[in-house]
């Protein structure tokens, strides 16, 4: 896990990010208010992005990062390289990184064990002063996934 600023993050990232921005003004929020925006990049260059969708049964909710996978698997799109989160409160910037919550980054791992490699996950504040760089597997160490159901999800790739 590490901190790194918005002009040392490569092109590509820089361009994740700066998607996921643009997503997370797609954010329908009646309840929370709160704007996410994730971007995931597929190993083929493509990227995929999705913004919070809230619901009235609020547990019916659905994260910016699960749209971002629901749409692209609906491509049939499941190999990534990165992934990058950013969020925006009504009436405030986020002065720290929005990072994934425990139900995304589940379905984050299952997404590095479809591709068989760690999924790199940036994370940035509103203004994009704080960004920290980590992985699918620093975020969920001893992941549950379908290796522990004896299961090989790489014929799903
Ligand atoms: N949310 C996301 O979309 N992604 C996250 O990583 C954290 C939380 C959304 C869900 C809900 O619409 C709002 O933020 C407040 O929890």
């Amino acid at each position: 896990m590490k901190n790194i600023t918005y002009e040392k993050l490569s092109v590509i990232q820089r361009k994740l990010l700066d998607a996921a921005e643009k997503a997370m003004k797609t954010a329908y929020n009646p309840y929370s208010h709160f704007m996410v925006g994730a971007a995931l990049l597929s190993q083929d260059g493509k990227t995929f992005t999705g913004s919070n969708v809230e619901n009235a049964g609020y547990s019916a909710t659905i994260c910016a990062e699960r749209s971002a996978i629901v749409s692209a698997n609906a491509k049939g799109i499941r190999v990534f390289d990165k992934v990058a989160i950013i969020a925006k409160g009504e009436t405030f910037d986020t002065k720290d990184v929005t990072s994934p919550c425990g139900v995304c980054r589940q379905m984050l791992f299952e997404l590095s064990q479809i591709s068989g490699k760690d999924l790199e996950v940036i994370m940035s504040s509103t203004k994009k002063d704080k960004i920290i760089i980590s992985t699918i597997k620093e975020l969920l160490p001893l992941g549950f996934g379908p290796k522990d159901l004896g299961i090989d999800v790489k014929k799903f790739r």
